[in-house]
């Protein structure tokens, strides 16, 4: 991180593993970071972050929120106010493809669509970073230089939806894309966020637990490591500017076409 002129305070949403969990990693091996709150829905059994905020002398602290649970997002901003005095960065990473514990999978067909599996893709990918927003947004740095990045999907693309299907993941990744331009419209409408820059981010495929099922037909050059996702992104939050919030950028820092 370099775009900040002075140490920053930084929020990753979603950091039990895959790609939350590498941005936390590359966020402590910054010199620029000066504290992190990490949230995760079951902070005790995230023993790699566990693991993490142990060696990080004090500048890591863990915190529980389920992002479809407003109450422990308003508990968790709180939690977060007590940490330090402003935020600077805000990454919104949870995000659910399939759940085999709760029978969710990305639908093939019509057919397929279920109203309980559709609604809980809506509440976490959609729902969850706009309540993350509204809850910490009060805690930015008054009228500074802040990032809120929400990392969404190329599927979420309506222009760019040639192959159909994953019915769900799609309209909950193309609702938060809205939520996340409607909010930067509103964020430059006032003093205290309108250095704000708040945008969607297509990290690319990951070898995450998320994407495992569905690797098969991409090449293995084309799936990144949730580390080397993790420092592209934070190298295109190093390039954006006021001008750019409300856009959709993926990890080259590429618009993405909404
Ligand atoms: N992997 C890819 O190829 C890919 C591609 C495009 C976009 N993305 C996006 O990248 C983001 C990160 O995905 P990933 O690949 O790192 O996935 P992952 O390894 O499966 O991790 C998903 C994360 O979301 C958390 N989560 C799920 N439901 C939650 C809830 N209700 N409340 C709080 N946290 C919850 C999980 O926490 P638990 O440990 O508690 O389950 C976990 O930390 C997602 O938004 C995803 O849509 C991923």
């Amino acid at each position: 991180m370099n775009s900040f002129d002075h140490p920053i305070n930084a929020v990753v949403q979603g950091a039990s593993r895959g790609l939350g969990l590498a941005l936390v990693e590359q966020l402590l091996n910054s010199d620029q970071l000066a504290g992190l709150v990490a949230t995760c829905r079951r902070p005790r059994q995230a023993d790699e972050l566990q693991a993490l905020a142990q060696r990080a002398e004090g500048r890591l602290a863990v915190t529980g929120l389920d992002v479809t649970d407003e109450e422990q997002i308003a508990e968790a901003a709180a939690f977060t106010a007590e940490q330090f005095d402003e935020l600077h960065l805000l990454f919104n990473v949870a995000g659910i493809l399939h759940d085999e514990t709760r029978d969710i999978f990305p639908e093939k067909k019509l057919d397929d669509v279920q109203p309980a599996s559709a609604m809980y893709n809506f509440r976490v990918n959609a729902l969850g970073p706009l309540l993350v927003m509204k809850h910490f947004v009060g805690l930015l740095a008054d009228d500074q230089r802040a990032v809120i990045a929400n990392i969404s999907a190329k599927v979420g693309s309506i222009g760019a939806n040639e192959m159909g299907g994953w019915y769900s993941h799609r309209g909950s990744k193309a609702a938060q894309n809205m939520f996340t331009r409607t909010a930067a419209l509103e964020f430059k409408h006032h003093k205290k966020t309108r250095n704000a820059v708040c945008v969607g981010l297509y990290p690319g495929t990951m070898d995450t637990a998320l994407s495992a099922p569905f690797q098969t037909n991409i090449p293995k050059d084309q799936i990144f490591s949730p580390a080397r996702a993790a420092d592209q992104l934070l190298e295109v939050i190093d390039k954006l500017d006021p001008t750019d919030s409300g856009g959709f950028f993926d990890w080259r820092g590429e618009p993405v076409q909404w």
